[in-house]
């Protein structure tokens, strides 16, 4: 099995660079605003750790993680918005502050019921940091605190979110003008 199977055809559509940049001013910004207060950042899984992994490190504050993941009904490229929680935060955020950390807000169907599910838990306060947003597909309204980029109407791979199961692990963000390839 070779990479190219799944890159063929693929463009990059944020770079390398670029993420690292954007990682660095969004770790700045998430310090000031937080600063002084019992920050838990949470995770969502699984296409979210490269940009986890990169954008705490940012973070110049004594920070808990932890993450949190679901399973959505749907195709392979949209959520059908029925969500269930497949794995849990394992500690208590009653009166703390949350921030959750997503790849990407599409329909905002998923970040609707984390934020509902946090909410439930008692945090002081939720918030969002995404690293990507697809404004023109939204159901539900949704603001994103701490926002990485917006993009247009594509289905996106790489630096954490796949196409079958494959491709989280580069190191880009790319997508397919044609389409995805055939998975079999
Ligand atoms: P939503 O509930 O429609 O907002 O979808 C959120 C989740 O769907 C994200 O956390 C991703 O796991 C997945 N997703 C949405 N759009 C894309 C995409 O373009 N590429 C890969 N995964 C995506």
């Amino acid at each position: 099995m070779i990479l190219e199977t799944y890159t063929k055809g693929l463009q990059t559509l944020i770079a390398e660079e670029e993420i690292k940049t954007r990682c660095e001013i969004l770790g700045k910004e998430i310090t000031e605003h937080y600063k002084g207060k019992d920050l838990v950042v949470i995770g969502f899984l699984k296409g979210v750790f490269p940009f986890f992994a990169d954008l705490v490190r940012h973070i110049g504050l004594p920070i808990r993680c932890d993450f949190i993941g679901v399973s959505s009904y749907g195709s392979r490229t949209a959520t059908s918005g029925v969500v269930r929680l497949t794995s849990d935060i394992t500690q208590p955020v009653n009166n703390c502050e949350i921030l959750i950390v997503e790849d990407i807000v599409d329909t905002g169907l998923t970040m609707k019921y984390l934020l509902d599910t946090m909410k439930m838990k008692g945090a002081a306060s939720v918030e969002i940091c995404s690293l990507l947003s697809k404004p023109s597909r939204r159901k539900v309204p949704v603001t994103i605190h701490f926002p990485g980029f917006e993009v247009d109407d594509h289905f996106v791979v790489g630096y954490g979110m796949d196409w079958g199961e494959r491709l989280r692990n580069l190191r880009y963000i790319g997508y397919y003008p044609e389409g995805p390839p055939e998975l079999e």
